[in-house]
């Protein structure tokens, strides 16, 4: 039976943690002046440099065996065949069949689902460039302007992330928002901008039965419907979402629902239908590309020798630091601001993902799992958080994250904005240790970072980034022998939602004391 924490490999990775506790990461480039060649990777228009990390070749070589001695290898090959993977829902895990750009089968139960993969594509086709060339117009004749996507966590964080990151690539006369907090200032601080004759709704929720979404979908709707009739609800609201019996109950014609299936997880689909404010905002083409990029890395990950595999390596590097040098959090910090909603996707991906503490078998493990992902856009985290990533008594690994050619616009911001990535982790790497008086200015050092560098921002590469940290999660996920893909935690709180709210309406007492205090407060202040 596969035991990680009392595998030999696991121990031997035990005793290496300890024996390199005062091993120094710089250190290493004099012993090894070929570090920088030998623990760097290209793949098409993305390089990662993961010498800066605290890795020797003895540690490397035990992670490596601790992958070889995983389910990572089975758990893959079933992923991509479309096994049961995700099993306490007893699903296949597909996203990989959404981009699949080859001609082979994907099988669901004996049958291929590429084909109505591929419808599935041709109606994004079809409809996205009817709404980009004008041809779709408003119940008044005008073209759509506006485009708001309804939808939250995987209905709103992928998208939202991409349409922003290829935001020089969007259409000209559409602008794309996103609507996802419950809270009413969100929604009404969108329609508050918006023409209802020129504004296409996309309700996008897998199961259409989401509360945030229902509720600003219904507000859009009652706002559309003040300068509109019911029948004019068609050429203003499409849904995504594999419940197609709830989205024409909420009152979408069939033809405007673009489904996509349960073998897709929230937080992996943007590849489906779910991508359709992409593809409205850059275009069916770009789409495609983005699809292809993220096949790319899929044939990497496939193919790739463990040793050589992008995926792979970044999730092993994170298990030696979550597991054995005791990393809390992972830090993301795009150097990029076109990646500022990128920390946000990655939240969910690797969180609601990794963020389990019982195995696939129902054990409760005695080993760490998924990591705090946080991170905000660099210059800027330089003056909010590096204080405490130089000088604080906290492990944290750091993702940098850039894009070497912006085009020739601004070429000294955009110098300025790499020579400060290098220079940051430049320093989380040597430290200053020479105040020998002054101990509040030095800074330890050996703190480590990966650096991924795109050639430039382009679908395809957005695609292969995406791709890399779906499998990052993924691979760890099969280390850690979990299910990466259901997320039973955030049911209760759904729950409780629920119950609250009636019984804050219907005045009963069935919750803690702090809970009813705070309801009591609630109820003086909402009639
Ligand atoms: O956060 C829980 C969750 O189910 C996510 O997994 C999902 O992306 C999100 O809520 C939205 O769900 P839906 O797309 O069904 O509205």
């Amino acid at each position: 039976m596969y035991n990680l924490s009392q595998s030999v490999t696991w121990k031997k990775l035990q005793q290496l943690a300890q024996s390199s506790a005062d091993d120094r990461i710089s250190d290493a480039f004099v012993k090894n002046p070929k570090r920088f060649e030998q623990m760097s990777l290209r793949l098409d228009g993305l390089f990662l440099d993961y010498s800066k990390n605290l890795l020797s070749e003895e540690v490397l070589t035990s992670l490596l065996e601790l992958a070889e001695h995983s389910p990572l290898r089975q758990r893959r090959a079933q992923m991509f065949s479309g096994d049961i993977v995700n099993i306490t829902e007893q699903r296949p895990v597909l996203h990989t069949a959404l981009r699949n750009r080859s001609n082979d089968p994907v099988k669901v139960d004996g049958e291929d689902v590429m084909p109505e993969v591929r419808a599935s594509l041709e109606k994004l086709k079809v409809f996205t460039d009817e709404v980009r060339d004008g041809s779709w117009l408003g119940h008044t004749g005008k073209k759509i302007t506006d485009v708001v996507n309804i939808g939250i966590g995987g209905s709103d964080l992928g998208p939202n992330m991409v349409c922003r990151a290829l935001l020089e690539q969007r259409h000209e006369r559409l602008r794309v928002h996103f609507v996802s907090n419950v809270d009413g200032l969100h929604v009404t601080k969108v329609l508050n901008s918006l023409n209802p004759e020129t504004t296409l709704f996309i309700i996008s929720t897998k199961t259409f039965s989401t509360q945030e979404t229902l509720l600003n979908a219904n507000s859009s709707k009652t706002w559309f419907l003040k300068q509109a009739s019911e029948q004019d609800v068609a050429k203003h609201f499409v849904a995504v979402s594999t419940n197609q019996e709830a989205a024409m109950a909420f009152g979408i014609k069939q033809e405007n629902i673009f489904g996509f299936w349960d073998w897709v997880g929230g937080r992996y689909s943007l590849w489906s239908s779910i991508g359709l404010p992409i593809a409205l905002s850059i275009g069916y083409e770009g789409f495609i590309e983005l699809l292809e990029g993220a096949y790319e890395m899929d044939q990497h990950f496939i193919n790739a020798p463990l040793e050589k595999n992008m995926p792979v390596l970044m999730a092993l590097i994170g298990i030696w630091y979550i597991n054995f040098l005791g990393a809390e959090t992972q830090a993301v910090i795009p150097y990029d601001q076109a990646l500022h909603q990128l920390p946000a996707f990655l939240q969910q991906l690797d969180m609601e993902s990794n963020g389990k503490s019982v195995d696939v078998d129902g054990r409760l493990l005695d080993y760490k799992t998924g990591p705090i992902v946080w991170g905000q856009t660099g210059s800027n985290g330089q003056h909010a958080f590096f204080q405490l990533l130089h000088q604080g008594n906290r492990f944290v690994p750091v993702d940098f994250i850039a894009t070497l050619n912006v085009g020739g616009n601004n070429t000294d911001h955009h110098f300025a904005l790499l020579t400060n990535m290098l220079a940051q982790a430049n320093a989380f790497m040597i430290g200053d240790q020479g105040n020998d008086t002054q101990a509040h200015v030095n800074c330890p050092g050996n703190r480590p970072s990966n650096v991924l560098l795109l050639d430039e921002m382009t679908p395809r590469n957005l695609g292969a980034l995406i791709a890399l940290y779906e499998h990052k999660v993924f691979v760890q996920g099969a280390i850690w022998n979990i299910n990466s893909f259901d997320q039973w935690g955030v049911q209760l709180g759904k729950r409780l939602a629920t119950e609250i709210s009636s019984d804050i309406k219907s005045k009963s007492a069935d919750f803690d004391p702090s809970t009813q205090g705070l309801m009591n407060l609630i109820k003086e202040h909402i009639s």
